[in-house]
């Protein structure tokens, strides 16, 4: 058995569990001061204080903080091309639904999705999977969503499939078929949401590689309705439903996410009071992505209302060629205390064991506790707050992952 013990960590930050942490308990971390973990064939074995045991390997921490890797819950890693294009229009005054509404956005990606092959895909998506592990981010979810055809769409999956066996990085797919209705159907919406449901589902399911399925719950986008009937269909192929809702207009996704049991919502920019108590009650997880409500410009989602309603709060990037071209989490951290005010502890836990539990991988990655996969960073910072007040440097001294250090 290889032992590799993490020594001379000088703050131990991590929240602990398998399952979400809400309201009060989401700030309610543990911390450890010369602490070390010790891990054995990639799982933590030890966790302690004072004198540490012996092991093969020593990784010295050198007296710095030590924190779970961090999980990314929601990118749409796999696209082709990019939309800086979009910035001068955004400079003019179009919003993100007019630039859609005009064959940009989300259509254009689709666009260059689909010219592009599987490998020019894969090594695009490898290169930003380095960059956010770089970033400290050991684990993320993944969405198709701009293939918008049963070919490409099954492409992105099969991507994401592959990256998951190649790369380090722990990833988890998300099926998004329905994440705008393409040029090609807008005479016919019913018959593309046929096709997500009929065609690509049954497939996805067959080539088993999609956990989740999400929608684009949104004013010209799909309604309500439209969006339940896509969830329910997911729900029938084992895909556990999540929900881009109440991102620019609140049209009933929260509430629904609360309705159909999600695993998680996502964004909720502008959920009202009702859907957070739809949230609260449903048990679902508010994946919030305060680096998207920057880049449009938007408010900021009601995060510490949702804590006080006993909602679980997790925090991810968003990461896409459109409404967040940023796939860095340490910005994230930082918007999460300044925009959100969350506390340093609570927005720990977002990134960490709440964003393992919106992905269904807290049993696994989250966390710094025996049983769990060794993935840590350790910070070039003397504690938690220090990297929740610098802004805009990499603070990654070492990422550690299954027990390995990361080049
Ligand atoms: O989460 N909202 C829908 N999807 C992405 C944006 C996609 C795009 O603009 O390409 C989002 O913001
Ligand atoms: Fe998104």
């Amino acid at each position: 058995m290889s032992k590799v013990l993490v020594s001379n960590i000088g703050m131990l930050a991590t929240p602990q569990g398998t399952g979400p942490k809400r309201g009060t308990e989401q700030g309610n971390i543990q911390i450890l001061k010369d602490a070390w973990v010790l891990m054995e064939d990639g799982l933590i074995s030890q966790v302690g204080a004072g004198p540490a045991p012996a092991a093969e390997q020593t990784i010295d921490a050198q007296g710095k903080l030590v924190t779970p890797g961090l999980v990314d819950a929601h990118t749409h890693l796999i696209f082709g091309g990019w939309r800086q294009n979009e910035l001068g229009l955004k400079l003019h005054g179009k919003t993100y639904l007019e630039i859609q509404n005009a064959g940009g956005g989300i259509q254009s990606t689709t666009n260059a999705t689909r010219a592009a092959t599987e490998e020019e895909l894969t090594a695009k998506a490898a290169r930003a999977l380095d960059e956010m592990l770089s970033l400290g981010v050991t684990t993320c979810e993944a969405k198709s969503g701009y293939g918008l055809a049963t070919e490409h769409e099954l492409k992105a999956l099969r991507v994401i499939d592959n990256l998951n066996r190649r790369h380090p990085m722990d990833l988890v797919a998300t099926f998004m078929g329905a994440h705008l209705v393409p040029a090609e159907y807008k005479a016919d919406r019913a018959e593309y949401i046929r096709l997500v449901c009929e065609e690509m589902m049954p497939l996805v399911k067959e080539q088993g590689i999609a956990k989740f399925c999400d929608v684009f719950c949104e004013a010209d986008t799909f309604t309500m309705e439209e969006s339940r009937q896509v969830l329910e269909a997911g729900l029938k192929y084992g895909l556990r439903p999540k929900i881009h809702a109440d991102e620019i207009e609140a049209i009933g996704g929260s509430q629904l996410a609360g309705e159909i049991g999600a695993i998680s919502a996502e964004h909720l920019i502008v959920c009202p009071p009702e859907g957070i108590e739809s949230l609260a009650k449903g048990g679902v997880v508010a994946c919030l992505l305060p680096a998207t409500s920057f880049y449009l410009g938007a408010v900021f989602a009601p995060a510490r209302d949702m804590v006080s309603a006993g909602v679980p709060v997790a925090m991810a990037s968003d990461f896409n060629p459109g409404s967040c071209p940023c796939l860095n989490l340490q910005f994230v951290i930082n918007l999460g205390c300044l925009k959100y005010k969350l506390t340093p502890e609570e927005v720990l836990t977002a990134v960490t064991l709440n964003a393992a539990c919106a992905i269904d991988m807290a049993d696994r990655v989250g966390s710094i506790e025996p049983g769990k996969q060794g993935d840590l960073v350790i910070w070039d910072a003397p504690d938690l707050d220090y990297i929740c007040y610098r802004m805009g440097s990499n603070l990654v001294q070492t990422v550690v992952k299954k027990g390995t250090v990361m080049g």
